[in-house]
């Protein structure tokens, strides 16, 4: 089975705790556990991995990207001014899904500018834990046309 990355940045190890205004009442075992079920049924092999730490998170893209067929990440507060993991994810040729549980765009002005997005395939921002789901479907469809 093609295997998706699924990964969360720093704090995101706190959701269901974290500010549930912005981001839900869902903790992200229980966000993971879907995410996974929801793969099984497209045909994917999800690998979950969150860290509050760039470095990890390069480390395991570096690690798992030349196996893996695509990617579902959620940078946390890397995505206004993570340039490593900018550049990581510039270096991985795979269809890339940036998911923000809520809508930067409608924030602080400084979340509104994400350095990944312009290395990404695609973002979606603002639509909880379903924008993961969403995300899958869409990267299991770019996957099954070999995108
Ligand atoms: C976030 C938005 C970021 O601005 C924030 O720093 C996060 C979560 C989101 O999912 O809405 O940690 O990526």
């Amino acid at each position: 089975m093609p295997t998706a990355l699924f990964i969360n940045g720093p704090n995101l190890n706190l959701l269901g705790k974290r500010d549930p205004s912005q981001y839900g009442s869902r903790t992200l075992a229980q966000i993971e556990a879907d995410v996974v079920e929801k793969g099984k049924a497209l045909g994917l092999e999800v690998a979950c991995f969150q860290s509050n730490h760039e470095g990890a998170i390069i480390d395991f893209l570096q690690g798992r990207a030349s196996k893996a067929k695509g990617v579902i990440i959620n940078p946390g507060a890397l995505t206004h001014y993570g340039i490593s993991l900018r550049d990581a994810l510039a270096d991985v040729r795979l269809p890339i899904i940036e998911v923000h549980l809520s809508n930067i765009y409608a924030r602080e002005e400084w979340r509104h500018r994400s350095v990944t997005a312009p290395v990404v395939t695609g973002q979606i921002s603002g639509l909880g834990w379903r924008g993961y789901l969403a995300a899958l479907d869409v990267l299991a469809a770019l996957i099954k046309e070999g995108r």
